[in-house]
């Protein structure tokens, strides 16, 4: 099937250790349910991390958001985005830091896979946000943006070298895509195994969920699922990262019809995916 040779079990059944998480990450996914905590606690929770403070006050103060006057404190940041859409970059952050850190062969493919992500989060908040006007909906597809291929930075820090060689095949739309690859070689795809992380760590079930499911078409039924595939087919289309399955989806002519977007409304989201792309990609700059 490619250049890469035998397949290896995933651990996932031989006692395979969940990576575990970072003190700070369980008390962030805590906040997520707003009603129990406060933006103090937040505040409290990100000033304890200095890199994670420093990204967010840069991501504030980016292009990304202009906004007039200069963002000097977390507490700030907070008030100007919204509590949800902090407590989800910082999540994510902090996620991405951790499987980055002594993986520096695979240190590019996972700055890649989190431009991805990125660019996945904001296109799902953009569509989200055209159905329902619930501020926190938004701000959790946009969560869901961010961590739908959570799985892959387990592989990469599982299979060192095995996965990115994986990943880094220049795929095109008659080969099998990752999640193929991924279950010939180790038996289980990323949403599995994205799956298992995200409950473990106590994500919310409607995150674990649509972690699980996000490549499954009996799943097209749910417009979380389906706000996220598009936005993924978008993200590629418009190359705004690398998620390792590029010229997948190049016939994309009616595909979105099936997921129920029009076509005057693919045409809308195809020019905010173009225009944000640069932000989007110094969102990366200023969050890496
Ligand atoms: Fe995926
Ligand atoms: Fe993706």
């Amino acid at each position: 099937m490619c250049a890469v040779k035998h397949p290896i079990a995933f651990p996932i059944n031989k006692g395979f250790e969940i990576p575990s998480i970072p003190l700070v990450l369980i008390k962030i996914i805590q906040t997520l349910d707003a009603d129990k905590s406060s933006a103090k606690e937040l505040e409290e929770l990100i000033l304890h991390d200095p890199a994670l403070s420093a990204r967010i006050l840069r991501l504030a103060n980016s292009a990304f958001y202009c906004f007039r006057a200069r963002v000097k404190t977390i507490s700030h940041a907070i008030t100007l985005l919204g509590m949800n859409l902090v407590t989800s970059l910082a999540i994510g952050i902090n996620i991405f830091d951790t499987f980055t850190k002594g993986s520096k062969s695979e240190a590019a493919h996972i700055n890649q896979l989190w431009t991805h992500s990125c660019g996945v989060a904001v296109l799902v908040k953009e569509i989200w946000s055209r159905r329902s006007r619930i501020e926190k909906e938004g701000e959790f597809a946009f969560l869901c943006g961010l961590l739908h291929d959570l799985g892959k930075v387990i592989l990469f820090k599982t299979y060192p070298g095995h996965y990115s060689s994986i990943y880094a095949i220049a795929k095109t739309e008659t080969d099998p895509s990752i999640s193929s690859y991924e279950s010939e070689y180790y038996g289980v795809d990323h949403a599995a195994i994205g799956e298992m992380l995200a409950k473990q760590w106590g994500f919310p079930s409607e995150l674990v969920s649509l972690i699980r499911r996000h490549h499954d078409p009996l799943a097209l039924s749910d417009p979380m699922v389906r706000a996220v595939t598009l936005s993924d087919m978008l993200a590629k289309e418009f190359k705004i990262g690398y998620d390792g399955d590029d010229g997948l989806y190049e016939d994309m002519s009616d595909f979105y019809l099936r997921l129920g977007v029009s076509e005057a409304e693919y045409e809308g989201l195809k020019e905010f995916a173009s225009r944000e792309r640069e932000n989007i990609e110094g969102f990366f700059k200023f969050s890496s």
